[in-house]
């Protein structure tokens, strides 16, 4: 059994201020997204803004991914690579994932992006994307000590079951610990039961990061580039993330939009 750490005032200081930078990287990434734009000026826009906050991109050469963001377009789940080739298109929808390192230490974050606005979005798209940022919101609350991690993806799966949409939530990929690792325990599983998996504390700092699909929650992962994950119908999918914080009274959400959003 690994162990869920507890981090130390000087560890918490330190992702606090790199989710800090990830959530001001993603702030500015939404001001150049737009119809023609390709996922590669997305990767150089964030991979610039990384270094000139003195921090690194954690994508880049991880396990060998080859660029600075993830850019997960429309049918792609989680994990896309940003290319030269694939511009967005009005009506598409984009995940934009956002991982620095400041310092050795990690903060994570993505949102969902409506290309040429959410008037030029299909209903089952806005929809999708509202639902899945309700379903993040929703997860964050259960949030505080003596919590069990079942309960985050318990309240997930009660909150998407009762939309009554029939959307699937991806089993495949999961929230994570996070702190001078990219990834440590525990999983955070976006389905699940109450009073289920280890206990929260304060001091422990993990991501929530849940996928939702409209169609089946199964997924393919791309046998030519061994990153992209797709939904195995290719229907759309939509995700929101954040990293948060077991503060003695509940949570702090470490990657809050600073632009003035609800997120
Ligand atoms: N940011 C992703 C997450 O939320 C992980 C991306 S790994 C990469 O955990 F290699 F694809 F960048
Ligand atoms: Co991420
Ligand atoms: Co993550």
């Amino acid at each position: 059994m690994s162990k869920i750490s507890i981090k130390s005032q000087k560890e918490i200081d330190g992702i606090r201020a790199a989710s800090k930078v990830t959530a001001q990287i993603l702030d500015a990434v939404g001001e150049i997204v737009r119809p023609g734009v390709s996922t590669e000026e997305i990767n150089t826009f964030v991979h610039k803004m990384t270094l000139d906050a003195g921090c690194k991109p954690a994508p880049l050469n991880y396990h060998g991914f080859p660029k600075s963001v993830c850019t997960s377009v429309n049918e792609v789940v989680c994990h896309g690579i940003p290319s030269p080739y694939q511009q967005l298109q009005e009506g598409d929808i984009v995940n934009i994932d956002v991982t620095s390192i400041k310092e050795g230490y990690f903060g994570d974050a993505s949102r969902m992006f409506f290309v040429g606005g959410p008037k030029a979005c299909s209903e089952e798209a806005c929809t999708l994307v509202e639902t899945t940022k309700q379903a993040l919101q929703i997860g964050i609350e259960q949030v505080r000590p003596g919590a069990h991690f079942g309960d985050i993806g318990a309240a997930i799966q009660e909150f998407i079951e009762a939309t009554g949409k029939g959307y699937g939530i991806v089993r495949e990929y999961t929230g994570h610990g996070i702190g001078n690792q990219f990834h440590e325990p525990p999983q955070i599983i976006h389905v699940g039961r109450r009073g289920t998996g280890a206990e929260m504390k304060p001091g422990m700092t993990f991501t929530i990061e849940p996928m939702i699909n409209i169609g089946t929650h199964k997924t393919t992962l791309s046998r030519m580039d061994g990153w992209t994950v797709r939904t195995q119908d290719n229907k759309l999918s939509a995700q929101w993330e954040h990293t948060v914080l077991v503060t003695p009274t509940g949570y702090e959400k470490l990657t809050q939009s600073l632009a003035g959003y609800d997120y």
